[in-house]
Formats: structure tokens, sequence, C-alpha cells
């Protein structure tokens, strides 16, 4: 069974979708939220499990099947949260949702190395596991799963997913292979956590697009929900990579949001040419000498390149922005006026 479900829907009863507010812009979208104010501390968390039971922090593959077994005889629906640690504010609004939705939840931390290319930044990826528990604790979820690599991929592990088209394009392209260890480290973590749902973020929106043909092309019985991007208040989106960005960078950055902001913002005021959007989305990417574009695009909600938009159309981005390679998306909206 796959069932897709999109931005919107429960979120609206955890807080979002809210009006957005950045700098010069005001707009109203249900693609992105604020973090709640009960985001800090996990209060607001809807519990469907009375909190009796301490989570379980597994390493070994062995015992996460033991775990997912487990779960499975006692009639647990598992919620799967999948990242690579260094937590913030989007990641914990995914098992907000998990734990909000799933009788039983469990969050995955592992910087899978296979989905990093050669010079890339496998070593330097912030890892703080002490700190990733801390900021679970209020969350009260079953299990932390975080596996080593070396039991990942032992010697000899040979065996990948290799997605179709989808993962060629965009940060398919910019990253070769990227995909590939993506599409392979979240069909073991299936395999090993056995959800019946898996959370993932808006904010890799492409990443979604491979996982969920992923789920399809390969019968896997899991549904997945996508939740809303959480930004900071000047509109970055969280990413575990801003940790890279030094104060004037990571004022810059938020030019990237500047620039999704803009787009739409020419969408609800009716534009409809894509190139005369993307080369606006451009311009305002510009103006920011720190920012270095990698790609501009605007795409239809199975990403395929537009030249008309619609409502549900998506604008991207990628940039360089110093040490730091970022991301982010915004799906058009109907005009406001
Ligand atoms: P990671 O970058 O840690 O992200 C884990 C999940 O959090 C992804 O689904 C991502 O889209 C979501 N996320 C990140 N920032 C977000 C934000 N600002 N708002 C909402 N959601 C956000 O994505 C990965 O890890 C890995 O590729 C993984 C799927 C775990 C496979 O290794």
């Amino acid at each position: 069974m796959l069932s897709t479900s999109l931005a919107g829907g429960k979120a609206a009863a955890l807080g979002g979708p809210v009006a957005v507010q950045a700098g010069m812009v005001n707009l109203s979208y249900s693609g992105d939220v604020r973090p709640a104010h009960h985001n800090q501390t996990g209060q607001g968390a809807e519990d469907q499990r009375p909190a009796t039971e301490a989570t379980r922090f597994i390493v070994s593959l062995n015992e996460m099947r033991r775990v997912a077994r487990q779960l499975k005889e006692s009639g647990r629906q598992v919620g799967l949260v999948p990242t690579m640690g260094a937590l913030h504010e989007g990641h914990l609004s995914l098992v907000r949702r998990a734990r909000a939705e799933c009788s039983a939840t469990v969050v995955s931390i592992f910087v899978n190395p296979t989905q990093f290319g050669p010079g890339e930044d496998l070593a330097q990826y912030p890892r703080n596991l002490d700190r990733d528990l801390e900021l679970l604790k209020p969350y009260k979820v079953d299990a932390v799963f975080a596996p080593q690599a070396e039991e990942m991929y032992p010697p000899g592990f040979e065996t990948f997913v290799d997605p179709g088209g989808m993962a060629r394009i965009l940060e398919g392209a910019a990253r070769p292979g990227h995909f590939r260890g993506v599409a392979t480290v979240v069909l073991k973590l299936f395999n090993l956590v056995q959800p019946s749902v898996a959370y993932f973020g808006q904010k890799d929106f492409q990443q979604f697009l491979v996982i969920r043909k992923l789920v399809e092309d390969l019968n896997l019985a899991v549904e997945l929900v996508l939740c809303p991007i959480i930004r900071e208040p000047d509109g970055l989106a969280f990413s575990s990579r801003n940790a890279y960005l030094g104060p004037e960078d990571r004022r810059a950055a938020c030019a990237l949001y500047r620039s999704l902001a803009h787009a739409q913002e020419l969408f609800a005021a009716g534009e409809r040419d894509a190139s005369k959007v993307r080369e606006e989305m451009r311009r305002v990417l510009a103006a920011e000498p720190r920012v270095k574009p990698e790609y501009v695009a605007l795409t239809d909600a199975q990403l395929r390149f537009v030249s008309r938009l619609d409502a549900g159309c998506v604008a991207l981005v990628a940039a360089r922005v110093g040490p730091a390679r970022l991301i982010d998306n915004l799906i058009l909206g109907p005009p406001t006026s």
C-alpha cells in the first residue's frame, strides 16, 4: 500500500500551516511553518501512547530487528523518522508528527556514508549524539536507532538500489551517486525497523520523490508522509549544515528563502512565465555576493521542468554559501488576491 499525504492535513492541528513573514514578504503558505512555541520542549506533542516506557537506545541491527518484531507483535503501528542527526526543529517536527499519528515511534540517527560523494562533507558533517538524545528526551520516542557504519556496510557490501531518472536531475546531477546512497540506506532502514509509516521533510523534496518511487517500484508496504519545511525567523530553512555558516554567511544565506518568497509573490500577482520568475529569483540571489547559486528551477510536483506555472508547481534552489551547500524549495500557492 502506498498512500502519500502532502503538507497540510494533520499538520494544521499541530501548529501549521501558518502565515510566514520574512523581511519584505508576507505570505500565507501551507508548505512552510515556523517552529511552534512548544517545539523546544516537546510539550504539545499529542500522545497516543502513555509515556510509561523508557526510550530504547539501539545500536545493533539484530537488536533493532528484535524490537521491531516486538512492537509489531504487540500490535503497535511504527512510525519511523530517518535522520542523520545534528537534530534541529525540522527533524523535531517530524518526530512530533510521528508521535501524534503512530502508536510507536522510532528515530534513526545515521550519517550515511554512501550518500556523500568524494570531496563532500562526510568527515565534517556535525555529529553530536548526546545532544540529539537530549533533544529527543521530551518526545519519549520508543526507540532511537543509531547503527554503526561498520555494521550497516560491512566489508564485502556491494548491493545498492539504483534509482531512475528522478535521481539524475537537480540534486542528482550536482551530487552523482547521492540518491543511490539515500535509496539504499532508506531501504535498509525500512527493512530493519519495519515501519508502517515513514516521515520525511519537504526540505528535501527531490529526496522524497525518489523514496516515493522506491516504495512504489519495489512494492514496499510503508506509507510515506511529507512534512512542511520549518524555518528560522528570517526564513532560512533549518538544516544541520547551517552549522557551517559564520555570521556573515548566515546573514547572506536567507537570500535563498528571499528568492523563493519572491517567486511566490510574483506567482500570487499573476505571473505564470517560469523563465521570468526564474530570472527574478536569480536576480535576488545575485544581490548577495556571498551566495553562489548552483541551480534555480521551476518544476511541477513530479519535478518536471515547466515553462508555465500553476499552483502546486515547485521553485527549487541550491547554492553555496561560504563552506556550506544549501538547498531550499517552495510549493507555489494559489494567488492570495
Ligand atoms: P537529514 O538531512 O538529517 O534529514 C532528515 C529528515 O529531516 C529529512 O526527511 C529532511 O527532509 C527533514 N528535514 C530537514 N530539514 C528540515 C526542515 N527545515 N523542515 C522540515 N524537515 C526537515 O535527509 C536525510 O537526513 C538523509 O538523506 C536520510 C533520509 C536520513 C537518509 O540518510
